[in-house]
């Protein structure tokens, strides 16, 4: 029976569903595990189930026992793993794409529709029955006939279009390539990102986080956007520059920001507390019963296919 290390705590019936089919190492407490924690307790196994918040860089994986050959990844993200240092040491990465979709796309137009119609600024002064209604109390902005700019339109910038359209948004796309015109649905490509950032009232962050989409959002992207707009991100808190963002917030240059997502999860940048329209949530993209049960099963699926065949239809290196 192969050995697998699970370094984070799953829903019940995942773990059952794991012990039935290997010899795991569960985490009980679901402590985080420092690099040094991880390795040493991959002794002996043949493969990890990994989340977002293990940092598996170059270092970590060099020190892997020779015995490992899979990380199969709780997440569709997987910049949390240096994928060219698996590939060096001939372990295969694996991720769960499809089945956080619609949970995830869920999740990015609640950022819209909070940081559009000040939700955080709501709730303050719903909780302290410190408000009155007034003609102008928390207006905001309406999102019929607003346009979106999704930054990445892979599944969840697609579900997160097909929404946002029903919501009367004008949808502006930017993407690695054109869609075709099935999945583009009547939205408008941009081949270049400057042109994307220059027509979104809102934009909407949901490309995977690489070397090359590190910090795009930074402050020369801020400035492309139209005076008071909306930021929004549902993808990774390593694409957008935080400072940055908190400038142009201090600046009046972006009206609201709504993330799920930040740089060092989970200690948000103070920068953005002293905002009352910034709209944030602590990661929240795939958290439902479903989809989270659906993607840890096919995190251990991942593993099995790979065991049995030596390759994977969702192996990513
Ligand atoms: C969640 O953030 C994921 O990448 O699965």
């Amino acid at each position: 029976m192969k050995k697998i290390l699970v370094t984070r705590k799953l829903l019940r019936s995942n773990e059952d569903k794991l012990k039935s089919l290997y010899d795991v190492k569960l985490n009980l407490n679901d402590e985080l595990y420092s690099q040094d924690k991880l390795i040493e307790l991959s002794k002996g196994c043949d493969g990890i189930l990994s989340a977002l918040t293990d940092k598996l860089d170059d270092q970590t994986i060099s020190k892997l026992p020779e015995s490992i050959k899979i990380l199969s990844n709780f997440a569709v993200g997987f910049g949390n793993i240096d994928l060219e240092a698996a590939k060096k040491r001939n372990i295969a990465v694996t991720n769960t794409p499809e089945v956080l979709t619609d949970a995830t796309a869920e999740i990015g137009i609640l950022l819209i529709l909070g940081a559009c119609r000040r939700a955080a600024e709501g709730i303050e002064g719903a909780k302290a029955s410190n408000w009155k209604w007034s003609a102008d109390y928390l207006i905001g902005k309406q999102l019929t006939g607003t346009r979106l700019g999704i930054l990445g339109m892979g599944r969840i910038g697609q579900k997160i279009a097909k929404i946002a359209r029903s919501l009367g948004m004008i949808i502006h796309y930017h993407n690695r390539s054109k869609l075709n015109d099935e999945k583009e649905n009547g939205a408008i490509y941009h081949e270049k990102l400057d042109s994307l950032l220059s027509v979104s009232d809102v934009l909407s962050v949901c490309c995977p986080a690489s070397k090359e989409t590190i910090n795009l959002i930074n402050k020369e992207a801020l400035e492309k956007l139209p005076q008071g707009a909306v930021v929004t991100n549902v993808a990774r808190g390593d694409i957008v520059d935080d400072e940055a963002l908190i400038d142009a917030l201090d600046r009046r240059k972006v009206y609201a920001v709504g993330l799920d997502v930040y740089k060092g999860e989970p200690n948000l940048n103070p920068g953005y507390t002293k905002h009352k329209s910034a709209f944030i949530l602590p990661h929240l993209g795939s958290a439902t019963k479903e989809t989270r049960t659906a993607m840890a099963n096919l995190a251990i699926d991942n593993m099995t296919e790979f065991f049995e065949t030596g390759g994977c239809k969702n192996k990513v290196n």
